[in-house]
C-alpha cells in the first residue's frame, strides 16, 4: 500500500525511513501502480554524475494507463477533469475517467495515424482547454515525448523550442480566449513552423472560431481527425527510464534548456507528493490555477491528480475577468475543496479588496496551496484569513521544473505552518545548506545555498541534447550534489525558508526568466550596444525587470526607443519578458576583467544606494554616480 501520512509523528517516521532505506521506501510506493514488467532494481546511481540515475531499472509501464485505465473499474464515472471556460456563462465541461480515457485513446490513434512513434517529440502550443491535457496523455500513451510550450511565448521562442526538440508534430488551437481577448494561436504556429523543417504535421483544435489558414497536407483539424479513428487504444509499453516529456526553462546563461523527465520515477513521485501534501480525499475537487505550459500544470493538474484518481479542475481564463471575483466564483460553483495558486495572483487580487471574496461561499475549501515564488507574509495572512476563513492550512510548495515535484512543503493540516516558510522536506528529499566554500552548514538558524544530496525519483535526467550543460548547471557547483540555485534559511526550529535565487535567474509573477535571455533580446535592437538586466522587488509580480541599456547613439526620443525595445522582446520571447524599466546609460559598472557588477545594478534598481560596497575596483567608478543620477526609481543615498 502506498503511504498516506496522517500525523506529524508518521511524517517524521516516514521521512526517517525514506533516508535510511530509500529503495525500500520508494519500492513500496511504486507497488500500487500497474507495471507491465516489474523493475530489476529500484535505484541505480553512483555519484551525482550529470546525473546518471535509474529509478525502477528495467521496469516497463505506461503512465497514461496508470492515470486512466487503472481507475476505470473503480472510478469510471467519477469526474477526472472539470473544465471551466473563460466566460462565466459558457457551460463547464466535465470529463469522467471513462470519457477522458476514450478521448485520449482517440487522439493517440490520431497521432499514430500521422506517423508518430515511440520516442518522437510532439510540441503542444495550446491554451488551457481539455485538448491540451488529452494531447499530453495521448503522447504518453504511445510513448511519444511531449514538449508543451506556454502559449504566451512568441513565434521565435516557439520555433527555437520546436527545433531544439526536433518535434515532427505540433498540436495547437485556432485561438485562445483569455479575459476579454481572442488571441491568435495558430498564426503564431504558422510563423514558427515556417522556420522548422522538422515539422510535417500540425493538428488544430477549434476553440474560438477565428479565421485561420490551413496548409494543405500539413494542417488538420482535431475534430475531423478524431472522427476517423476508434476510441480504443492499447497503451504502448515503455521503459521506466524512457523520456516522458521535455519542458523548456530558463537558466542564468544562454538559451532556455529542455529539462528532461522520464516515466517511472516521475509517476511515483508526483502521485505521492500530490496525495500527501494536499491530503487529497476521494471526492475532493482540486483546483490548481497554473497553466499546463509550466511544470506545475504538468505535475499537479495532469499527472499527480490523475494518478491519484482525483478530480482536477482546469481553468481557461484569468483571475480578473470579468472581475476580480472570478476565482472565488469558480470555487463556489464547483465546490472546490483544495485550491492551489501563485503568490502573484494572491497579491493582485488582494489589491481589489475583500468585497469580491465576500460575495461567494468558500466554505467548501479545506486546504490552500501556494507555488512559484516565496510568498510574503502579508499575502500569506490575507490568503489564510480571507480565502481560508482563518482555518485552512496553506501548503507552500517549494520546487522547480527540474525537480518535477515538491521538495519542501507542509502536509496540509499535519505540519504546523509558519507564514512564508515552505517548512520541511518531503520524504525522500535530503537537503543540504552549503556555504560558498563548498562546506555543508549543519545545525539550525543558518543560511546558505540549497542543495540536495541524494537522488529522488523525479529528478531531471538531462537537458535535452546537451548532457554537459545539465552537469555544469546543476552538479558542478557542489560536487556530488544537485544545486537548486536558491538561497535558503533553516530557522531555529529547523524549518526552511527560501530566500530567492542566488544566480542570474529572475522570477516575474512566478515566471522564471534568465537575465541573459532578456539581454540577448534587447541587444537585437540596432541602436543597442550592450545591456544588463536585473530583478527588483515588485509589489504584485514579486520581481520586476530593470534593464540598463547602452546605446550607440543617444536616442532622440527615449520613450519611442523604449517602445521599440519592448516590441523586440515581445517578438523574441513574449510579453512576459518585458522590462518594467529601461534606463539608457553611457556605461555599465564593470570590473577590470570586464565582468558586470550586477550587485550594484540591483541595488540601484531596488532604490537603495546606501551600501554599495567597494566600487574602487571598477574600471570606471564614476559610472555608478551617473546610473544613480538617471535611475528610474527614487534612490536612497
Ligand atoms: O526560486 C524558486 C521559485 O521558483 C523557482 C523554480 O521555478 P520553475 O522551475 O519555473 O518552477 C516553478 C513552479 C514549481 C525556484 O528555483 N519557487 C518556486 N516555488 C517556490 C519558490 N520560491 C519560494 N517558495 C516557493 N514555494
Amino acid at each position: 500500500m502506498a503511504t498516506r501520512i496522517r500525523t506529524f509523528e508518521e511524517y517524521r517516521a516516514e521521512y526517517e525511513r525514506s533516508v535510511k532505506d530509500p529503495e525500500g521506501f520508494w519500492a513500496e510506493q511504486a507497488e500500487t501502480f500497474v507495471w507491465r514488467k516489474k523493475w530489476d532494481k529500484v535505484l541505480e546511481w553512483d555519484q551525482f554524475e550529470g546525473p546518471k540515475v535509474d529509478w525502477f531499472k528495467n521496469g516497463k509501464l505506461n503512465i497514461s494507463e496508470n492515470c486512466l485505465d487503472r481507475h476505470l473499474e473503480t472510478r469510471g464515472d467519477k469526474p477526472a477533469i472539470i473544465w471551466e471556460p473563460n466566460e462565466p456563462n459558457e457551460e463547464a465541461v466535465t470529463l469522467t475517467y471513462k470519457q477522458l480515457h476514450a478521448k485520449v485513446c482517440e487522439f493517440a490513434n490520431v497521432l499514430e495515424a500521422k506517423g508518430v512513434k515511440k520516442g518522437d517529440r510532439v510540441c503542444l502550443y495550446m491554451p488551457m482547454i481539455p485538448e491540451l491535457a488529452i494531447a499530453c496523455l495521448a503522447c504518453a500513451r504511445i510513448g511519444a515525448v511531449h514538449s508543451v510550450v506556454f502559449a504566451g511565448f512568441s513565434s521565435t521562442a516557439l520555433a527555437d523550442r520546436i527545433n531544439d526538440a526536433q518535434a515532427k508534430v505540433v498540436v495547437t488551437s485556432d485561438g485562445n480566449f483569455r479575459g476579454a481577448k481572442n488571441i491568435a494561436v495558430k498564426a503564431v504556429v504558422d510563423q514558427a513552423v515556417a522556420n522548422c523543417d522538422c515539422v510535417d504535421t500540425v493538428i488544430v483544435s477549434q476553440r474560438t472560431g477565428i479565421d485561420i489558414e490551413m496548409v494543405d497536407g500539413r494542417d488538420f483539424w482535431w475534430h475531423e481527425e478524431v472522427s476517423k479513428v476508434s476510441d480504443k487504444h492499447e497503451a504502448v509499453e515503455v521503459d521506466s527510464e524512457d523520456m516522458l516529456f521535455i519542458l523548456y526553462t530558463s537558466g542564468s546563461t544562454g538559451t532556455p534548456k529542455g529539462v528532461v523527465h522520464t516515466t517511472g520515477g516521475y509517476m511515483v513521485y508526483t502521485d505521492y507528493t500530490f496525495r500527501n501534501a494536499f491530503q487529497y480525499e476521494e471526492n475532493d475537487v482540486y483546483w490548481c490555477t497554473a497553466d499546463i505550459g509550466w511544470i506545475t500544470g504538468h505535475s499537479y493538474i495532469i499527472y499527480g491528480p490523475l494518478l491519484a484518481g482525483a478530480t482536477s479542475l482546469m481553468f481557461e481564463g484569468v483571475p480578473t475577468y470579468p472581475d476580480a471575483g472570478r476565482f472565488w466564483e469558480v470555487c463556489e460553483k464547483h465546490k472546490v475543496n483544495i485550491f492551489y495558486t501563485a503568490p502573484t495572483a494572491i497579491r493582485a487580487l488582494m489589491a481589489y479588496g475583500t468585497e469580491f471574496v465576500e460575495k461567494y461561499d468558500l466554505s467548501s475549501i479545506k486546504a490552500l496551496g501556494s507555488v512559484g515564488e516565496p510568498i510574503n507574509e502579508e499575502a500569506w495572512e490575507w490568503y489564510h484569513k480571507n480565502i481560508g476563513a482563518g482555518k485552512c492550512p496553506i501548503v507552500d510548495t517549494y520546487w522547480q521544473t527540474e525537480t518535477a515535484g515538491f521538495l519542501i512543503a507542509p502536509l496540509a493540516g499535519i505540519t504546523k505552518e509558519k507564514p512564508a516558510h515552505a517548512t520541511l522536506p518531503m520524504p525522500g528529499i535530503q537537503l543540504a545548506i552549503m556555504d560558498n566554500e563548498g562546506n555543508e552548514i549543519e545545525g539550525n538558524d543558518v543560511e546558505g545555498n540549497l542543495c540536495i544530496k541524494f537522488p529522488w525519483p523525479s529528478i531531471l535526467r538531462t537537458t535535452y541534447g546537451d548532457h554537459e550543460r545539465c552537469k555544469n548547471t546543476y552538479f558542478s557547483t557542489y560536487p556530488n550534489k544537485y544545486f537548486t540555485g536558491d538561497g535558503c534559511r533553516r530557522d531555529e526550529d529547523g524549518y526552511y525558508r527560501i530566500t530567492g535565487r542566488v544566480d542570474d535567474v529572475i522570477n516575474v509573477s512566478g515566471h522564471r526568466m534568465g537575465t541573459a535571455e532578456v539581454e540577448n533580446a534587447i541587444n537585437e535592437h540596432p541602436n543597442v550596444v550592450e545591456s544588463a538586466v536585473v530583478g527588483f522587488p515588485h509589489e504584485i509580480k514579486g520581481q520586476g525587470i530593470y534593464a540598463y541599456v547602452i546605446c550607440d547613439a543617444k536616442p532622440e526620443n527615449e520613450e519611442a526607443f523604449r517602445a521599440e525595445v519592448l516590441k523586440i522582446i515581445t517578438k523574441e520571447i513574449g510579453p512576459i519578458a518585458k522590462p518594467d524599466k529601461i534606463q539608457v546609460v553611457s556605461g555599465l559598472p564593470k570590473t577590470r576583467s570586464g565582468k558586470i557588477m550586477r550587485r550594484i545594478l540591483r541595488k540601484v534598481a531596488e532604490g537603495d544606494a546606501t551600501n554599495m560596497g567597494d566600487t574602487s575596483t571598477l574600471l570606471d567608478p564614476s559610472i555608478v554616480d551617473e546610473i544613480i543620477e538617471g535611475a528610474l526609481v527614487p534612490v536612497k543615498q
